[in-house]
């Protein structure tokens, strides 16, 4: 059993961009290697040389179980996987439940949303707990740690996010779940759940929308920034009697209905 963190790898999915990217550059620079798996080649190609030989990156899905296995196979070039955040998610716009003129809500959208946020955390956590069970336990017993990223969504969705908030709230009930049943092998489950984040993705967006968002935040004024999540993560990551939790982060931010 090694406690030297430069052999005790941590896997993101998502981590090519935004809460994930950053979140992968703070476990670097603690000098744990990080093993990247992202859909996006470009961002893919960046990662690549932020890492250096410190890291990996696989470029794969989150729901094809080779390229999550690939990931894992890499993370233990450079160690035991010790921690995993399963980061990759998201949602498309999807509209109400009956839209304008009687229209139903688009199955497709519902449905990728589900298996993205859902179906691909679920993917990346029980194949690298598998891998993580077989690790050296620690002296309580403990041989990994796993984080699901979900969303003050999956508390109170607002209307027009049935699908990202149905899924959101699945990984808020899959963690308690994940947590006991994970125990059995000492591995332990926690949960983010940001509100809205100051990600890169915002230098595209409207300044007007930021600052009106920024204003519903109670306290203090502002988005989240990412190595507030990421200095979070580490928390819950490596605090050995955090389990089964799921952690707001959002400066008392609760969604209004719309
Ligand atoms: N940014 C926020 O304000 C915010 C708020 C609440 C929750 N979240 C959640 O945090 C997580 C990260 O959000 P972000 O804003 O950093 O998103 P982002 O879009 O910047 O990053 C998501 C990454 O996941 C990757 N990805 C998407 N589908 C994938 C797949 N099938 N397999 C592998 N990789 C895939 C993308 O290529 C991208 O690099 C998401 O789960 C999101 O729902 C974000």
């Amino acid at each position: 059993m090694t406690t030297d963190p430069s052999e005790r790898t941590v896997l993101i999915s998502g981590g090519a961009s935004g809460l994930g990217e950053v979140t992968a550059l703070w476990f670097l620079g603690l000098g744990y290697p990080v093993v990247v798996l992202d859909l996006d080649a470009e961002k893919c190609e960046a990662m690549t040389e932020h890492l250096g030989d410190r890291g990996a990156v696989v470029c794969g899905n989150v729901l094809d179980d080779a390229d999550v296995q690939r990931a894992i196979d890499a993370a233990r070039t450079f160690g035991e996987l010790r921690w995993v955040i399963a980061c990759a998610g998201g949602g498309e716009v999807g509209g109400r439940i009956v839209g304008k003129g009687g229209v139903p809500h688009d199955m497709g959208i519902f449905q990728r949303t589900l298996e993205l946020n859902v179906t691909g955390s679920f993917n990346t956590l029980r194949l690298a707990a598998a891998a993580m069970s077989e690790n050296d336990p620690d002296p309580d017993g403990e041989r990994g740690a796993a984080l699901l990223v979900t969303s003050g969504a999956g508390f109170e969705g607002q209307i027009g996010q049935i699908a990202y908030g149905s899924a959101k709230s699945a990984l808020i009930g899959m963690t308690l779940i994940a947590a006991r049943d994970l125990s059995s092998v000492g591995i332990r489950v926690n949960a983010i759940a940001p509100g809205v984040m100051n990600t890169s993705a915002w230098e595209q967006g409207p300044p007007e929308l930021k600052a009106a968002l920024e204003s519903t935040v109670p306290f203090p004024k502002r988005l989240g920034e990412p190595e507030e999540f990421a200095r979070l993560a580490e928390h819950l990551l490596a605090n050995r009697y955090m389990n089964g939790h799921v952690a707001r982060l959002d400066g008392a931010l609760r969604f209004a209905p719309k």
